[in-house]
C-alpha cells in the first residue's frame, strides 16, 4: 500500500493508489511495458525500479532469440514504428542473470511471455511458475513482428481459447493477457478471456504499420510491417481499454502512448486499474515516477482517498443531454 502525506489547504490526506491483481499487490498503477525497459539495466541509471508498480519485461522465449535482421525502429509523428522480432536472451539467462539483478533492485516483475506454439507458451509458464517470487505472468499474444506464435494467436478466437486454456492449466500465477488490438471486436476476446479463467488484461500492443523507404521504392522494415506506438494510438488505445471493461470485469492494465498524468487518468477513468508506459520511457525515463508523484499529489488535490474510486467512473451514468 502507498501512503502519501500531501499538504491541502486544511487537512493533511493519505492517499492510497495500491491496486491488486489476483495475489499481487502493486504498491501503484504505473508500471513500465514489457519491451520498453528491457530488463531493467539500463533504466536503473535513471530512476528506482522499487518505486514502480512493477516491470514487464522484455517478451521471452525458451532459447535466446537475436530478433529481427535489418531495420528495427524509426520515429514517426508522436510514435515510432518497431520491428524488434522479440530478441531476448531466452528462459535460462533470464532466470539466472536478469531476475537477481530484478531483485536486488528491489523490483516487481511480471515476465512476458511470448512463445512460438502452445506448447513453447505452456512450458515458460510453468517454469516461470516455480520461482516463489513470481505473482504474475504477461502472456502476449499480440506481437506483430514475428512470423510464429505472437499476433496470430492473438487475432484468431480459436487458437486464442485453445492457447489460453492450455496457459491457465500450466500456471498458478496471476495471468494478465496482453491482447492484440489488431482485430474487429476486442471485446470479444476479453470475454473470451474472461470465461477461461485469465485474471486481468492488458492492452494494447502496437498497431500493425509500414514505412516505405522512397529512396530503395522499397519497404523500410525487412517484414514488410511493424508495430506502431506512441503517443499517436492513444486515443484509439483509450477507445480499445474503454471497450475491454464493457466486457469483461477483470482488472485491465492500459497502456498505448501515455505521455503524462492527463493521458494515464484517461485510461484509469475509462476502467484500467493499472498502467504501464512504453514508447515514453525512450524519451524519458524518469517519467513514470513523476506520474507516480503527480498521481498522488492529483487525488490530494482533488480528495479521492483512494485509487479505485476513479477507476472506470467515464462509464458511468451516460449523460443524456448530448453533451
Ligand atoms: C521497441 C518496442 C519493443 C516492444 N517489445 C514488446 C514485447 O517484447 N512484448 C510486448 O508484449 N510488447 C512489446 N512492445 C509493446 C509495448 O509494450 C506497448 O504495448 C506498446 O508500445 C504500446 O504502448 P506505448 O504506446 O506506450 O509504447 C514493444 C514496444 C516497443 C516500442
Amino acid at each position: 500500500m502507498c501512503r502519501y502525506l500531501v499538504s491541502v489547504p486544511v487537512i493533511l490526506m493519505t492517499v492510497n493508489t495500491s491496486i491488486r491483481i489476483k495475489d499481487l499487490v502493486l504498491k501503484n498503477p504505473v508500471t513500465a511495458a514489457s519491451g520498453t525497459a528491457g530488463y531493467g539495466e539500463e533504466m536503473s541509471g535513471f530512476i528506482d525500479l522499487s518505486r514502480l508498480g512493477a516491470i514487464f519485461t522484455k517478451g521471452l522465449t525458451l532459447r535466446p532469440r537475436p530478433g529481427n535482421p535489418g531495420n528495427r525502429i524509426i520515429e514517426t509523428p508522436a510514435g515510432v514504428l518497431n520491428s524488434i522480432g522479440l530478441e531476448n536472451v531466452g528462459l535460462e539467462r533470464y532466470v539466472t542473470e536478469k531476475l537477481p539483478f530484478l531483485r536486488r533492485k528491489g523490483a516487481t516483475v511480471i515476465p512476458n511471455v511470448a512463445g512460438h506454439s502452445v506448447e513453447e507458451n505452456v512450458e515458460l509458464c510453468g517454469a516461470l511458475s516455480s520461482l516463489e517470487d513470481i505473482k504474475a505472468l504477461e502472456l502476449n499474444v499480440s506481437c506483430p513482428n514475428v512470423k510464429e506464435g505472437g499476433m496470430i494467436f492473438g487475432t484468431d478466437l480459436n487458437l486464442f481459447t485453445e492457447l489460453l486454456e492450455k496457459v491457465r492449466k500450466a500456471t498458478r500465477c496471476a495471468l494478465i493477457v496482453k491482447l492484440s488490438p489488431n482485430v474487429t471486436d476486442i471485446g470479444e476476446f476479453a470475454g473470451r478471456a474472461e470465461e477461461i479463467g485469465v485474471d486481468a488484461l492488458s492492452a494494447v500492443n502496437t498497431f500493425v504499420g509500414m514505412k516505405i523507404d522512397i529512396r530503395k521504392k522499397r519497404p523500410h522494415f525487412r517484414n514488410t510491417t511493424a508495430g506502431l506506438s506512441g503517443p499517436a494510438i492513444r486515443p484509439i488505445a483509450v477507445r480499445i481499454v474503454y471497450r475491454i471493461c464493457e466486457s469483461a470485469s477483470v482488472p485491465v492494465i492500459g497502456l498505448g502512448g501515455i505521455a503524462g498524468i492527463d493521458d494515464m487518468l484517461e485510461f484509469i477513468m475509462a476502467g484500467a486499474t493499472a498502467i504501464s508506459v512504453g514508447t515514453m520511457n525512450m524519451v524519458d525515463p524518469g517519467i513514470s515516477i513523476r506520474l507516480i508523484d503527480q498521481l498522488e499529489s492529483y487525488m490530494a488535490s482533488e480528495k479521492i482517498s483512494d485509487i479505485h474510486e476513479i477507476i472506470g467512473v467515464a462509464h458511468t451514468p451516460k449523460r443524456q443531454d448530448g453533451e
